[in-house]
C-alpha cells in the first residue's frame, strides 16, 4: 500500500517541478503503436458499410435491437470500440487515431476477443488488431457457452512511458477507463449489455489473453511487458466462470510471438512497482450499489451512433467565445450521473467515487464560477466536509431538480483553470473544463487495485463527455497534465480523502486546416 502512496506522490505534477520523465523525446526509440504476433493466423473482419441503424438517443431509450453474435456484428463492434477513426498526416509524419482516444495518442491498451464458434468465427483467443480491423488467433480452444463473449483489455506501460515517464501508469489507467467505456457503448449499438468481470484476477486475466506465456514474448523485452487490466462480459447470457474457462484453455494451442515495440527502453522502476501493488487476485467481491432512480434523459441527438463515434476527435484549441445551451449543459452533466440500466454505467454495480468540480465559462445563462457535482447523496456530504468552509454549495437556478450541481464560488475561473491544468489554454478557452475528485481514503491495503479502478472511472466519465460533447455539436478533450496539490489546495482539500485524477475540457473546437486526413482503412 505503501508503495501506492509513494507513486502518487512521486508521480504528481507540481508547479515548481514536473514528475519526473524522460525530458525529451528519443524518436529513435518510439514505441511500436500496434502490437503483432507472428506466426498466428489471421483473419481480415469486414468493415461497416454505411451506418448502423441506431441514433445516438436509442441508447439511453427503452432498447435497441439485439443483434445475433456473428463475424459481421463482432467486426462492427470492436471497429466501433478500438478500431481507427481516420490516419492524420502534417509535414511528412502519419499517424493513426482510434475510436478510443489515448494520452499522447500512444495507444497503450490492447484488446484480445474470447469467444466459443461462432458464424465466421472460429473458437479460441484472437489478438485484434486495429491497423487491419482483423483478428490474429493465438489459441484454439472449444468454448462452448452460448450468449456472449469476453473483451479483455491489457496496456502496455512502456508505450506510455516512452513519452511521460513516471506518471505513465496514471495514462494507462485513464486509456483503459476510456476503451471500457468505448467497448460499452459500441456494444450498446448492437443492442448487446456489456459488464465488468471484478472477480476475475490479473494472473487469469494474463493466462488468458496468452500474457503469461513468456516464451511468446521472448525478444520484446520485459521492459515493454503487457499487462492485464480489465475483462469485460458482452451479451445477453451468463458469463461463463473463470474456472471453467481457464479448464478449457488448458489443452489449447497456442500460436504467435509478440513483436518487439522499441529497440532500446528507459527504465522506470516506479512504474512495475506501482504496477505489482495494484493487481487484483482472484474472486474480488464488489459491493453493489443502492442508487436512487433517475428520470430518462433528456434527447441529445438523432445521428447514427456508430457516425458520431468514428467522428470523435480531441480539441486541440477551443475558440474562446462560443458558449454552449444551459440545455446542454445539463444533458452532459445528466449523462455523467450513475444510470446502471444505461451504457457505460451498466459496465458496474459499484457506487461511484469520482466526482467532477466544474470551470464554468461559457454556458449561455449559467454565472460562470466553481461548481461541484457530486454523483451520490453520500458524496455531497464528504465532498463539503473536505472542502473551504466557505464554499457557497448554492444550487442553481433552472438546473433540473435531480441534478446535483451546486454553485460553490460565482468567479472567473478561466486563468486558474488553464494553471492548474499545465498551463494548457483548452482548459480556459472552452465552455468549461473539470477536474475529477476521486475518494482516496479507502484504497487501503485489501483493496489496493482500487487505485487502478478510480482512474478507469475518471477515464469512464472522460468518454461519455467526449461522445455528449460530439452528440452537442461540440468536442471535448481529456487533459491528464495537471497541477494535482494545487488543485488541492484551491479547494481547501484535505487531500487524504479525495484525490484530483483527471481534468477535461468542453467547447468549440478550433480545426487545423494544415493536418491531412485520409480514411482510416484503405479497404
Ligand atoms: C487520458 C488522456 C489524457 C490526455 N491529456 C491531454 C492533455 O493534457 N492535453 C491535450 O492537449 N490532450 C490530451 N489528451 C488528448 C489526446 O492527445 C488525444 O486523445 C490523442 O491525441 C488522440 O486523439 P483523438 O482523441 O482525437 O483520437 C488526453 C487524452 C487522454 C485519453
Amino acid at each position: 500500500m505503501e508503495l501506492v502512496r509513494i507513486y502518487h506522490e512521486r508521480s504528481k505534477h507540481r508547479q515548481d517541478r514536473y514528475a519526473p520523465g524522460p525530458g525529451g523525446l528519443d524518436w529513435a526509440t518510439q514505441p511500436n503503436p500496434f502490437r503483432r504476433y507472428a506466426g498466428a493466423p489471421e483473419l481480415e473482419l469486414p468493415l461497416l458499410a454505411g451506418e448502423l441503424p441506431v441514433c445516438w438517443d436509442d441508447l439511453f431509450g427503452p432498447g435497441v435491437p439485439q443483434q445475433a453474435m456473428t463475424v459481421d456484428s463482432i467486426a462492427s463492434f470492436l471497429q466501433l470500440s478500438l478500431g481507427l477513426s481516420a490516419w492524420k498526416s502534417y509535414g511528412g509524419n502519419r499517424w493513426a487515431l482510434r475510436c478510443n482516444p489515448s494520452s499522447g495518442n500512444l495507444h497503450p491498451t490492447e484488446g484480445y476477443l474470447i469467444c466459443p464458434a461462432l458464424p465466421g468465427l472460429p473458437a479460441g483467443v484472437h489478438h485484434y488488431r486495429p491497423d487491419q480491423h482483423g483478428l490474429e488467433q493465438r489459441a484454439v480452444a472449444p468454448f462452448a457457452w452460448s450468449g456472449g463473449v469476453l473483451l479483455a483489455l491489457t496496456g502496455i506501460h512502456w508505450r506510455e512511458a516512452w513519452k511521460y515517464g513516471m506518471r505513465a501508469f496514471r495514462y494507462c489507467q485513464h486509456d483503459c477507463g476510456h476503451a471500457l467505456a468505448a467497448l460499452s457503448y459500441a456494444a450498446a449499438a448492437l443492442g448487446w449489455p456489456a459488464r465488468l468481470l471484478a472477480d476475475w484476477g490479473d494472473d487469469e486475466i494474463a493466462a488468458l489473453t496468452g500474457l503469461a506465456r513468456a516464451a511468446d514474448f521472448a525478444g520484446a523485452e520485459s521492459k515493454e511487458a503487457e499487462e492485464p487490466e480489465a475483462l469485460v462480459w458482452i451479451g445477453p447470457g451468463i458469463a461463463p466462470t473463470a474456472a471453467a474457462v481457464l479448464a478449457t484453455l488448458n489443452d489449447a494451442e497456442w500460436a504467435g510471438h509478440a513483436n518487439t515495440l522499441s529497440p532500446q527502453h528507459r527504465d522506470w522502476p516506479d512504474i512495475p512497482a506501482v504496477a505489482a501493488a495494484t493487481r487484483k487476485s482472484a474472486g474480488t467481491k464488489v459491493v453493489p450499489a443502492q442508487l436512487a432512480a433517475l428520470p430518462p434523459l433528456s434527447p441529445a441527438s438523432q445521428e447514427p451512433v456508430s457516425h458520431l463515434i468514428r467522428r470523435r476527435r480531441s480539441a486541440q484549441a477551443f475558440d474562446g467565445v462560443s458558449a454552449i445551451t444551459a440545455a446542454s449543459f445539463y444533458r452532459m452533466l445528466d449523462a455523467l450521473l450513475p444510470r446502471i440500466a444505461l451504457p457505460p454505467w451498466s459496465l458496474t454495480d459499484e457506487a461511484p467515487y469520482v466526482h467532477p468540480v466544474l470551470f464554468v465559462h461559457r454556458v449561455d445563462g449559467i454565472e460562470p464560477g466553481i461548481y461541484c457535482l457530486p454523483r451520490t447523496p453520500a458524496a455531497l456530504a464528504e465532498l463539503r466536509a473536505s472542502m473551504r468552509p466557505d464554499w457557497l454549495w448554492a444550487s442553481v437556478p433552472g438546473c433540473p431538480a435531480h441534478l446535483p450541481l451546486y454553485l460553490l464560488a460565482p468567479m472567473d475561473v478561466r486563468d486558474f483553470a488553464a494553471a492548474v491544468s499545465c498551463q494548457q489554454d483548452i482548459a480556459a478557452d472552452s465552455a468549461f473544463a473539470i477536474a475529477m475528485l476521486a475518494r482516496f481514503d479507502d484504497i487501503d491495503p485489501a483493496h489496493a487495485w482500487r487505485y487502478r479502478q478510480r482512474y478507469w472511472e475518471a477515464g469512464m466519465l472522460g468518454q461519455v463527455l467526449y461522445l455528449e460533447a460530439e452528440a452537442a455539436g461540440v468536442q471535448g478533450t481529456g487533459i491528464g497534465c495537471y497541477f494535482d496539490d494545487a488543485l488541492h489546495r484551491a479547494l481547501g482539500l484535505d487531500t487524504a480523502r479525495f484525490q484530483d485524477l483527471y481534468h477535461f475540457t468542453v467547447g468549440k473546437a478550433v480545426v487545423d486546416k494544415r493536418l491531412g486526413s485520409d480514411a482510416p482503412y484503405d479497404r
